[in-house]
């Protein structure tokens, strides 16, 4: 079975967070499973890029309203991430440094998607899958099945996965002019209250779609930014299946990007090692708990509170506990918490940047981690921290509600609160605290994080399953 994953960002070459992980290992993990996954992302001028070769496989041009984009599609030439990888290059469009954010962003994705259509068109591929991923691919399912110039290819099956129902990538009708011809009688296939939505178009369209995890797709019906009456009425053909994670990327036992490597048999020295360098490298006391924050500082992320937060407990415990954020993103929260960090600086360090190695690090040396996301489709931080005995405090909320279970309850291993508020944030850090001076206790639930398998293997199998049930011949 021929599946092409179609994506904005896939580690390693293009990343800002778990849509790139996700498509950097599902692809790996059903090609071991016997298919043939490739993954079909924009060029960006970035160091992946730049370091390794690549074949020009196609050249061509499409048509963006009156434009006439001349396109390349590179393929890199050894699969070495475990699949092909295939780029495409629009200059002055689709080869720029960063991914998104640009004021021709709705260009620059449909541009992306046509080249795409032309491509598998004009070379006279036929695969058995279009998978396309988020908004930016969203308007392949309508184009297959409702323009006369990809008529050919018309009956391929589209899955669609929604990793983020918060951005939906619309636009006014007065760019209707960038699609070529379609059927004029399907536009209200394109349309959401008034303007032309890839993400509402995407889920009306595609064969299947699937949220990254149950309780997200059950919530999508009640709030995704105005489409929730869609999320309701296409309820039959939405599942949720939950996210894996890489377990080569993400391996304690091998990961080069630690102090020190770990198993569970040297988990405490081998966590205490990391914790070291990372104390010594911040300027915090290691015997403290130590209790971080990784991501986006953004409001769905509930970084907003982040600083609030910190200060509570760090009044409620003078000299008790430590904190350590990396992030960026809002203006706003950045400068709260370098405030912050300049007023309590030996309890709490603010890195604001991105730091794809400080981030493996931080996992492996914190004692806890906090996410008090407001949304969380899935959250991958938590699945990491798991993975280097690191006890995840989280909100009850998305995927943070089916992978985390509160170590109160039977066979827990995490905490878990209600609210995205500063009261439950201290009051969940209260609990790790009283945790942390079990020592017998913390050990023994380490060792338990340690053994979730949280790996691809399951989570790639149902989507297997969900291809083989809409192509059941192949
Ligand atoms: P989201 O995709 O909503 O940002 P996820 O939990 O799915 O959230 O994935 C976030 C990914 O991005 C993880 O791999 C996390 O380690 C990484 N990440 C987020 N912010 C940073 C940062 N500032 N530096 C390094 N890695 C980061
Ligand atoms: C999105 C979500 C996050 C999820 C990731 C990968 O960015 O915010 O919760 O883990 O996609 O699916």
């Amino acid at each position: 079975m021929k599946v092409f994953h179609l994506s904005a960002e896939c580690y390693p070459v293009a990343k800002v967070g778990g849509l790139a992980d996700v498509v950097g290992a599902l692809p790996k993990y059903q090609n071991m499973a016997g298919l043939q996954a490739a993954v079909v992302m924009p060029y960006y001028n970035r160091k992946f890029v730049q370091e390794n070769v690549f074949d020009i496989v196609f050249q061509g041009a499409t048509l963006l309203g009156t434009r006439r984009l001349y396109f390349e599609i590179l393929k890199e030439q050894t699969d070495k991430l475990g699949f092909e990888l295939y780029l495409v290059k629009i200059p002055g469009l689709l080869d720029r440094e960063e991914i998104y954010s640009y004021p021709d962003e709705t260009e620059q994705f449909i541009a992306f998607q046509l080249a795409f259509l032309d491509w598998i068109s004009y070379s006279q591929q036929s695969p058995d899958i279009i998978h396309c991923h988020d908004h930016h691919s969203g308007l392949v399912p309508f184009l297959l099945q409702h323009s006369k110039l990809y008529t050919r290819l018309a009956n391929i099956t589209t899955i669609f996965t929604i990793h983020n129902g918060q951005y939906h990538g619309a636009f006014g009708w007065d760019k209707l002019s960038y699609l070529p011809e379609i059927d004029l009688t399907k536009t209200g296939l394109l349309d959401w209250a008034g303007g032309i939505n890839p993400l509402a178009t995407a889920v009306k369209c595609c064969w299947r779609y699937t949220a990254v995890s149950p309780t997200y797709l059950r919530e999508l019906s009640i709030s995704s930014n105005g489409l929730e009456y869609l999320f309701y009425i296409e309820r039959a053909k939405g599942s949720g299946i939950i996210n894996g994670i890489d377990t080569e990327v993400w391996n304690p036992e091998k990961d080069p990007m630690i102090t020190s490597k770990f198993s569970i048999k040297q988990i405490t020295k081998g966590k205490q090692a990391n914790k070291e360098a990372l104390c010594t490298r911040f300027s915090l006391a290691p015997e403290l708990p130590l209790i971080s924050f990784i991501g986006r500082l953004v409001v769905e992320k509930g970084a907003d509170l982040l600083a609030a937060a910190m200060e509570q407990s760090i009044n409620e415990h003078p000299g008790k506990v430590n904190f350590l954020i990396l992030g960026a993103g809002d203006k706003e929260t950045e400068i709260e918490l370098l405030q912050l960090k300049a007023y309590y600086p030996e309890q709490c360090n603010v890195v604001i940047g991105y730091d794809e190695a400080l981030a493996h690090l931080i996992y492996a040396g914190s004692d806890f981690l906090l996410m008090p996301s407001r949304v969380e489709p899935c959250g991958l931080n938590q699945l990491y921290a798991l993975r280097y005995g690191t006890m995840p405090l989280v909100r009850s909320t998305g995927g943070l509600k089916d992978t985390v279970i509160d170590f109160g309850d039977e066979g827990g291993y995490g905490i878990r609160y209600d609210n995205t508020s500063v009261e439950d944030i201290c009051e969940a850090v209260n609990r790790a605290l009283v945790l942390f001076d079990n020592t017998k206790q913390l050990q023994a639930l380490r060792k338990i994080m340690m053994t979730l398998d949280f790996s691809w293997d399951r989570s790639a199998a149902e989507y297997n399953d969900l291809y083989k049930s809409l192509n059941p011949i192949i």
